[in-house]
């Protein structure tokens, strides 16, 4: 499916709500420079719509501190203080219900979700992943790429499913290995491309959601 259709797919699966702004939640694990990439895209005057809840499950992420200097909801829910997968996820379904959101961000987010949580957000919930998948799927997809000498690298916003990093591809960023880079590099060089992709796709989605008539009169 084109990057266009599967938007137009993910955006009728999310009911239209009378509102300005799509209302997205941003689950992160590390360092948070995506979830800042939405957050500056979100402050454009042109922006359809804005990120309301980031849940993150690693108290060392700096992602709270990004939410909190823009006012925006943030908890941390750190899955080893949990006796089971499903109650980390119900915490954060609570998180995301409460929070009345309509799309789920993975930005660097580290734990694989589970097929009842994924029902709660059918078609709802896209990845961030720096590689050109199917290639490199996984932990340590830049080194990867640098290992096996491919040519050209990248990222991938993919919807997801339950399995890692293999869901459908909604559009995908490269750029060039050149012999001289090395994980520093090449890192700073996805990232570049992720932080223009992910905030556009979220973006075309709000907008697809926001054309559509409306379901509900809340
Ligand atoms: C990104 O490279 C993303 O593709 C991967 O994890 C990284 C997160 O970076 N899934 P940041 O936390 O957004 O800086």
């Amino acid at each position: 499916m084109s990057r266009h259709d599967l938007i137009k797919a993910i955006a009728q699966s999310i009911p239209k709500r009378r509102r300005e702004k799509l209302r997205v939640a941003v689950l992160v694990s590390g360092n948070g420079s995506n979830l800042q990439a939405l957050i500056d895209y979100s402050k454009r005057f042109d922006s359809r719509f804005e990120i309301t809840l980031v849940v993150g499950n690693n108290k060392e992420s700096l992602a709270y501190k990004r939410a909190s200097a823009a006012f925006i909801e943030n908890h941390c829910v750190d899955h080893r203080q949990f006796p089971k997968k499903s109650l980390f996820e119900e915490r954060i379904l609570v998180h995301l219900h409460e929070a009345n959101i309509d799309l789920v961000v993975l930005a660097g987010f580290l734990r694989v979700l589970s097929r009842s949580f994924l029902e709660r957000y059918p078609n709802r919930i896209i990845n961030l992943h720096p590689s050109l998948l199917p290639r490199h799927p996984g932990l340590h997809a830049i080194q990867k790429a640098l290992d096996a000498r491919d040519d050209i690298a990248g990222c991938t916003v993919h919807l997801v499913d339950e399995g890692l990093d293999t869901g459908p591809i909604i559009d995908q960023q490269s750029c060039l290995v050149r012999l001289e880079d090395d994980l520093t590099t090449l890192t700073k060089k996805i990232q570049t491309l992720e932080h223009a992709l992910l905030p556009g796709i979220v973006q075309d989605i709000a907008t697809q959601v926001l054309k559509r008539p409306f379901t509900d009169f809340a």
